[in-house]
């Protein structure tokens, strides 16, 4: 029966992949404080958000490009993997979205987080729930991961990365988010300092952000709003800020936005 070998399949598929958890113990610790606190991205916050709370070390968490219009449906690029460095809680991420810049009230996104111990992780997040990770998609320094998001509505849509070396793909369909509705005014390539929340993100932190190396470049920066494709020039730039210092030097040529750990 067929119902019944899918069931069996996938059980079996569940005990590999417990099998395959790693054993290193950095990884271990890594996951053990995962699991106690949710990792999430907070909407753009630097000293010119009105109701923005400055916080007492970062004064702006998000690095990188943002493109603002109207009926945006569609973000994508491909972004390199750096290797993060510094304690193990250290970390920073790269991802593409929708809102978070002039919305605020939700964020489609998906992309990965380095940690200073050289662990990874993939995710997708529906601001303001906390992100989840993807399963089954073990990043690695220098990998190549196409990263899209699309809207179909204010409460639905999609977000897909994808291994460009081996076409392999996780994706995850949003339909009816209840927790926040999109706006699809803003566009962005991001490089963050995100943060760390209890379960249903309440008590944020945001983290120690973690050195990389090389540079993260976003190739192929692509966003569609109204049915057409919107330049990458018609940007504006941002820097992570913390202890009133710029943490990442960012600049965009043609298609390519480049970020690098200053
Ligand atoms: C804050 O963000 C605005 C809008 O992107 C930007 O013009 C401004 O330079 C930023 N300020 C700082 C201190 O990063
Ligand atoms: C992507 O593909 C490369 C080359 O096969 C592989 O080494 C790496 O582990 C893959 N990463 C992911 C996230 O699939």
């Amino acid at each position: 029966m067929k119902f019944t070998t899918n069931i069996l399949s996938a059980l079996l598929c569940v005990e590999a992949a417990m099998a395959a958890v790693p054993a290193s113990r950095s990884q271990a610790r890594h996951l053990a404080r995962r699991q106690s606190r949710g990792r999430r991205t907070a909407p753009f916050r630097n000293a010119t958000i009105a109701g923005f709370t400055p916080d007492a070390t970062v004064q702006s968490n998000w690095g990188g490009a943002i493109l603002e219009s109207s009926g945006v449906t569609e973000v994508s690029a491909t972004a390199n993997a750096p290797k993060g460095s510094g304690s193990s809680t250290a970390a920073g991420s790269a991802w593409v979205g929708i809102d978070g810049a002039t919305c605020q009230a939700a964020i489609l996104q998906t992309g990965f987080d380095w940690y200073g111990d050289g662990t990874y992780d993939a995710w997708y997040e529906w601001y303001p729930d906390n992100a989840a990770d993807f399963t089954g998609f073990d990043i690695s320094e220098g990998d190549d991961i196409k990263m899209s998001v699309t809207a179909t509505g204010a409460n639905s849509g999609s977000a897909t990365l994808e291994n460009v070396t081996t076409g392999k793909k996780v994706s995850k369909t949003f339909t009816d988010e209840t927790s926040g509705s999109l706006c699809q005014t803003d566009a962005e390539f991001i490089i963050e300092d995100f943060e760390e929340c209890d379960s249903g993100g309440s008590n944020c932190q945001p983290v120690d952000f973690a050195a990389f190396s090389p540079a993260v470049a976003f190739t192929d920066c692509s966003v569609t709003a109204n049915g057409e494709s919107v330049a990458l020039s018609k940007r504006s730039i941002t820097e992570v800020e913390v202890n009133n210092k710029d943490l990442t030097k960012c600049s965009t040529s043609g298609t390519t936005l480049t970020c690098s750990y200053v």
